[in-house]
């Protein structure tokens, strides 16, 4: 019985992608030797045999002790998530039965590496599914072994691969600007402040101010790092640390900006979904998930508070929206989710933006800015066209109350060699939330941080 002249057990992973070649899994008389390791994701005791689905991150596979093996101790006593080791024939299960990738392992021997406990202490009664948000964010590290945790984190694993692999295709070079900085990008309010051997500094709020300095010596350049922002609100889509993707095109008008956005987005989920594990995943978490089609709707501001205005959504007092009010997350979403695709806002007004944006030559009340919103989710990406222009830049770091002199490496891109040059950030996990249909960012991230969680 045993394949290929095998006399060792060999190693496999869990998961379909590793079987032994050569095998053939739907002849009856062959089954194949070999050894997993994993732990315990379920386990099911009957009279003269245990069931046990192992589990190693790359998958799992059922496992089934009979004989002698289902009267041990250890099999009797065995527990989720214990760890454990089990050699004997894989085969494909029998007409009718169900398993994962449609194959189990009769086990002829198992070790127990690392037994779990049971009882009070058992992972079940930790992380319980109607439990608590706040208990299960103190579990998080038990939670994430669950198939939904796990699922996400490994589209999340994919997504930024994808996002890797598609700024590649574009020649886009990435970069990696520093997290300790002493400029503001996004507004005082929300800055991280410490003490920097007896000097002020923040932890950063983009990378954005850095990446414009790559353009010079890169050309089209990204990133991908750590944001942070003093966030005094507990929303399902803020945190204090998050993942921030960031991109800077030179010599680009406005209009070649939003076409990037819809390439990059619709890009980064087609190659996602070229992975057939990945686009399981996704299907399983949000099984209405459907690809966005382009051209996005492209919608202007003022637009926008027509339309909030003739839907009957007030602003933040309650009162109709004006031309200037910051279309607040409740009513964005509210919008989004009754147009129900894709939007690219567009052309804020300059008081409500960042010092830095490009006014719009046509109508200077406004900037050439853009908004990504996405129904279920609201607002993914910020971007804008930069100012090029070094006497408006002064001009709009003192409009800012700025001092510029912290900014003089950032100024001076319009010193040497100025460009129309504008970029974006895309919050990682927000985009996860929308892909992959969760209700809060804090289900998107590996260890999730916001005002008052700091732990695990
Ligand atoms: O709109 P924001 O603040 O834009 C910037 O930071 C620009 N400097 C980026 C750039 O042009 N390079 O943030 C960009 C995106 C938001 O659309 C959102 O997806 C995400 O970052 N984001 C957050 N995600 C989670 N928690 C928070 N507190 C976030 N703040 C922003």
């Amino acid at each position: 019985r045993i394949n290929l002249g095998e006399t060792r057990p060999e190693v496999v992973k869990l998961g379909s992608g590793e079987r032994p070649k050569d095998v053939d899994y739907s002849s009856p008389d062959r089954g194949t030797r070999v050894r997993v390791y994993g732990r315990v994701h379920r386990e099911r005791k009957q009279a003269h045999v245990v069931f046990v689905t192992l589990r190693d991150g790359f998958g799992y596979m059922q496992c089934v002790l009979t004989g002698p093996l289902a009267k041990t101790f250890d099999a009797i006593t065995l527990t989720r998530e214990t760890s454990m080791m089990i050699t004997g024939e894989m085969w494909e299960v029998p007409p009718g039965a169900h398993a994962p990738d449609n194959r189990e392992l009769h086990a002829d021997y198992f070790e127990v590496i690392g037994k779990a406990p049971g009882g009070d202490d058992a992972i079940t009664n930790k992380v319980q599914a109607k439990g608590d948000a706040q208990t299960l964010l103190d579990q998080r590290h038990l939670v994430l072994r669950g198939e939904t945790a796990a699922s996400v984190m490994f589209v999340r694993d994919a997504v930024e691969h994808a996002f890797n692999t598609k700024f590649h295709e574009l020649h886009y070079v990435k970069v990696s600007p520093p997290a300790l900085v002493q400029t503001q990008v996004e507004g005082g309010s929300t800055l991280f402040e410490f003490d920097y051997y007896n000097e002020k500094a923040y932890l950063t709020q983009s990378s954005q101010l850095y990446l414009e300095t790559a353009l010079p010596f890169a050309g089209n350049c990204y990133c991908i790092e750590k944001s942070f922002r003093a966030e005094k609100s507990l929303t399902r889509r803020h945190l204090s640390e998050y993942t921030h993707v960031e991109a800077e095109l030179d010599f680009i008008k406005f209009d070649d900006l939003l076409t990037h956005l819809e390439d990059i987005i619709c890009g980064v989920i087609d190659i996602t979904l070229s992975n057939p594990r990945m686009a399981k995943m996704i299907q399983d978490l949000n099984p209405s998930f459907e690809k966005p089609s382009r051209p996005f709707k492209r919608m202007r501001y003022s637009d926008a508070i027509t339309w909030l205005n003739e839907h009957d959504i007030k602003n933040e007092n309650d009162q109709p929206h004006e031309f200037g009010d910051d279309i607040a997350e409740a009513a964005e979403r509210r919008m989004t989710d009754i147009l129900a695709v894709p939007i690219l806002l567009t052309h804020f007004p300059v008081a409500i933006k960042a010092f830095y944006m490009q006014k719009d030559a046509e109508d200077p009340r406004v900037t050439e800015s853009v908004d990504v919103l996405m129904p279920g989710v609201g607002e993914i990406v910020g971007g804008s066209m930069r100012m090029d222009d070094y006497a408006e830049l002064m001009e709009a770091y003192k409009r800012n109350g700025i001092g510029a002199e912290p900014y003089y490496w950032y100024t001076d891109q319009r010193r040497y060699g100025t460009s129309p040059h504008g970029g974006y950030g895309l919050g990682l996990e927000r985009f996860l939330a929308w892909l992959c249909g969760q209700h809060t960012v804090r289900d998107t991230c590996f260890y999730p941080r916001y005002m008052g969680r700091c732990r695990p």
